[in-house]
């Protein structure tokens, strides 16, 4: 794969493509394929992976299976709901948060922890900034960062608190591009490119069960967008890995074969300049007020 990129002023370095492991915590899903999967995603180079606490057992399937092989990737997880006997988006529950996931995640420091999605104002607490900084002061993360969309990405990217932000960026969801992304490149963020695929809407004839795929699969409709001979998987994910601003776009699957897939698709660089203009033509002729999804 490409070299690293430098993730922001973190002092990260991260590949162009990372595994999103939002899927890997379906406890109908094989034990030993997630493993698998986790240790195939280091082999291809896919050496960023993202989970949440809310992904469910997707934080202690990547300790279980990975925890031998710590140095080996950079892991982001996200924080600030969910945790018993805290109220949510307080200090109390991201300092929580961040212990219970070094011990599921079986590690003594995770490189990025993000607030997930809260609104703007939980961006201005000071008590959950503080908690923020001073896990940072003990050794607990490497860099602190905000996953989401709309204002509170933009108040998070302009409070000089955050080395990161994650937010959707593919062909169907542009509106990131337009501003936030550059002003987080002003400010020196690194920034993830979360659902790189738009979920993939060209797989279903009829109406996805998920109110955000079938969001995306009505975009994609209506945007008809000029495939320029390539396949979907390969015009998107080329899109979002190489689009201004972008540092590693996180490619979330269940597969091992589309993760290897998505790896080749990014290494061949930068789709032709005439097909990310068509592409963006085709979304600002069709937005209708599209807000990123979060
Ligand atoms: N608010 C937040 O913080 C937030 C929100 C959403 C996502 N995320 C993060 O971003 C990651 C990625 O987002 P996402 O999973 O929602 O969206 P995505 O990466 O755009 O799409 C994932 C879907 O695409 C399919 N897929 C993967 N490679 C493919 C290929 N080559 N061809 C066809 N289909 C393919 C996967 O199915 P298979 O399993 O069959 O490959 C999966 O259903 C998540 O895992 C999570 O880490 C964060």
């Amino acid at each position: 794969m490409e070299t690293r990129r430098r993730l922001g002023a973190t002092g990260l370095l991260v590949p162009p493509l990372g595994l999103g492991a939002g899927e890997l915590g379906d406890p109908a899903l094989d034990d030993d394929e997630v493993g698998r999967l986790l240790n195939g995603a280091l082999d291809l180079g896919a050496t960023f992976i993202d989970t949440a606490r809310s992904y469910g057992l997707s934080e202690e399937r990547i300790g279980r299976h990975l925890s031998h092989r710590r140095a080996e990737f950079v892991l982001a997880t996200k924080v600030g709901y969910g945790v018993a006997g805290e109220a949510d988006w307080t200090a109390g529950c991201v300092r929580r948060g961040i212990d219970e996931a070094l011990a599921r995640l079986r590690t003594d420091c995770i490189d990025l922890v993000l607030l997930h999605s809260c609104p703007a104002e939980t961006l201005r607490d000071e008590g959950i900034l503080t908690a923020l900084d001073e896990a940072g002061r003990a050794g607990k993360l490497r860099a602190a960062g905000y996953s989401g969309e709309g204002a509170a990405l933009t108040a998070a990217i302009e409070s000089g608190r955050f080395g990161v932000v994650e937010c959707s960026v593919n062909l169907c969801d542009q509106r990131g591009l337009g501003s936030a992304l550059p002003a987080a490149v002003a400010r020196d963020l690194g920034v993830i490119a979360k659902r790189p695929l738009a979920n993939a809407p060209w797989r279903h004839a009829g109406r996805p069960e998920r109110q955000d795929v079938d969001t995306y699969l009505e975009r994609w409709r209506t945007m008809r967008i000029e495939l320029a001979g390539l396949e979907p998987d390969e015009l998107a994910l080329r899109f979002a890995a190489h689009a201004p601003g972008v540092t590693c776009c996180i490619v979330g699957t269940t597969r091992l074969d589309h993760l290897r897939r998505g790896v080749e698709l990014v290494a061949r660089g930068p789709l032709p300049a005439e097909v990310v203009e068509a592409a963006q033509a085709a979304f600002r002729a069709a937005d209708q007020g599209w807000e990123g999804l979060v």
